[in-house]
């Protein structure tokens, strides 16, 4: 095996894979060009605006900022992983139910990032539901139909 290469074992949406990686390589790259899951998207690829974002052992993370080798061992979920079969994750269906999405590119990114919350079971404030997406740039400015999104499927505390 080539001296940059290095064997990584990983899950994806549930799913077992080892690949020989790129020391070079995001886990964005290999999610997008090796895997074929291109809900995450490379939009600055620095870290700036959240359109990579997927869940890394139960956090929101920008997968275009984590080395992939990096990885070894650890559960990713990404926006392919949420729906059951044909019925969408309730995230996706807010969405779709409030207009969260316009050119729809920051949308899985925004979704991913209020992932951990949904998943939390608890009944958060709409503060915490912007602080969660602080990092999530959306281009087509549609910021107040995306909280609505996440508000729909989370809820909100009374006082929220
Ligand atoms: S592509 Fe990762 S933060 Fe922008
Ligand atoms: S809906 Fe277009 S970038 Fe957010």
């Amino acid at each position: 095996m080539e001296n940059h290469v290095t064997q990584v074992a990983f899950k994806v949406n549930g799913e077992e894979h080892t690949l020989d990686i790129d020391n070079r390589f995001t886990l964005l790259d290999i999610l997008r060009d090796k895997l074929n899951l291109t809900g995450a998207k490379k939009g600055c690829d620095l870290g700036e605006c959240g359109a990579c974002t997927v869940i890394l052992d139960g956090k929101a993370v920008n997968s275009c900022q984590i080395l992939a080798v990096k990885i070894a061992s650890s559960e990713i979920k990404t926006i392919e992983g949420l729906n059951q079969g044909n019925t969408l994750h309730p995230l996706q269906i807010s969405f779709i139910e409030n207009d969260g999405g316009q050119c729809g590119y920051c949308t899985p990114g925004f979704i991913m990032g209020a992932y951990p919350l949904f998943e939390s079971r608890r009944n958060v404030s709409v503060e915490e539901i912007r602080l969660a997406l602080a990092g999530n740039l959306c281009r087509c400015n549609a910021y107040g139909a995306i909280i609505d999104s996440v508000v729909g499927a989370i809820g909100i505390k009374a006082d929220g």
